[in-house]
């Protein structure tokens, strides 16, 4: 049987260091509530002109560095991105044609915070059916420029971040009896329209004619609106909940993982997922301190310096799981 494995990752967060503290100048905020109610102390922003295609594009350059190979040996690109660099085509064109290449597939994925799930069980499900060998899975984000940098919007703009991270997925022949076999084991999806508003960006959309006014602009649409502790209780609940759904499915117990990385939302979140599952400190990973919210970039880059910081061997058990806007989530198993 065909089995998506991990060649490679990489990842790109932009130059300029943004502190609580500089935060605290432009807008009601301190300091310590940031740290206190999300753990974050600093997030990375762009420049004027750095796009998430660039950031998108940094990140899959060092990934194909990484693996030995170029973007000409790519069959597919995928990318996760709610802040695409325009409305319409999707990121993914604008970074194939960054990488230099032409007449490979781009696909966007619109699912926020678990994008990069979303993006994986795709990418997986084509390398299983032999569609494409080899997919470059990207999240990338710059939140920056569509938050409120101001008093209205402090409840989310001192939560995200700008960054990308991608990996480098290919298709080998495993024996399927052989439990030991490198790569992905299952991803697991799911989704509740029921809670679409409660985190959001109303404006622009297309339901509206024209898809934008200076009404809209004044009355606050153009902010991402976040029923912050709704969200807080979901999350909770669910990235467990689906922790456990694929242990479940694979025959795997807790005790199975060897590391655990949560979506980057907040580190409370973070560690309430934690002790639900009771993993002890050195089995999760956590940077969400040096980046904020990065959305669907957050858990490849999470993975990337992850192994960069050696958390995880050969034939370790890697868990993902993810919450966010939607409401969406779900988990990954994957032996290293
Ligand atoms: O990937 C999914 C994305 N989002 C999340 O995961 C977010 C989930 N939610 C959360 O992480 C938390 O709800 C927050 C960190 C956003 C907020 O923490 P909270 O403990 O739920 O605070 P709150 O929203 O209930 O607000 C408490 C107070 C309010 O003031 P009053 O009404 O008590 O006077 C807010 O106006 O904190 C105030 N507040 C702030 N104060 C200083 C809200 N934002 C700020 C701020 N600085 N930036």
């Amino acid at each position: 049987m065909i089995r998506t494995t991990f060649l490679s990752t990489g990842m790109r967060v932009p130059d300029r260091v943004v502190t609580n503290d500089d935060l605290a100048s432009i807008m009601d905020t301190t300091d310590e509530w940031i740290r206190q109610r999300s753990g974050i102390e600093e997030r990375r922003w762009v420049e004027e002109g750095e796009a998430g295609s660039d950031l998108g594009c940094a990140a899959s350059e060092m990934a194909l560095d990484r693996a030995g190979l170029e973007a000409a040996d790519v069959d597919c690109i995928i990318v996760a991105t709610l802040s695409p660099d325009h409305f319409f085509p999707g990121t993914g064109v604008f970074m194939q044609r960054k990488l230099g290449v032409s007449d490979v597939p781009c696909l966007d994925v619109r699912n926020q915070c678990s994008g990069f799930l979303y993006g994986l069980s795709v990418a997986d499900a084509w390398i299983r059916v032999g569609q494409y060998r080899r997919v470059l899975l990207v999240g990338t984000e710059v939140h920056s420029t569509g938050l409120h940098r101001n008093d209205a919007g402090r409840d989310t703009a001192v939560l995200f971040g700008d960054g990308a991270g991608a990996v480098l997925l290919e298709g080998r022949e495993v024996d399927e009896s052989d439990e030991t076999a490198a790569g992905l084991l299952s991803v697991h999806i799911h989704a509740d329209g029921r809670h679409a508003e409660k985190l959001w960006v109303e404006v622009p959309g297309s339901k509206y004619d024209p898809l934008i006014t200076h009404e809209h602009i004044d009355a606050g649409l153009t902010r991402p609106m976040m029923e912050g502790r709704e969200v807080f209780k979901h999350a909770t609940s669910r990235m467990p909940e689906a922790v456990r759904e694929a242990l479940d499915a694979n025959g795997l117990t807790i005790d199975d993982i060897d590391l655990l990385i949560p979506h980057q939302a907040n580190l409370r979140i973070s560690q309430m997922v934690q002790r639900a599952l009771g993993l002890t400190d050195d089995r999760v990973y956590n940077n969400i301190q040096r980046y904020g919210n990065t959305t669907a970039a957050s858990i490849p880059i999470a993975l990337h310096e992850s192994l960069d910081e050696g958390r995880l061997s050969p034939g370790g058990l890697l868990c993902l799981t993810a919450f966010g806007s939607g409401f969406t989530w779900g988990s990954a198993l994957i032996r290293w």
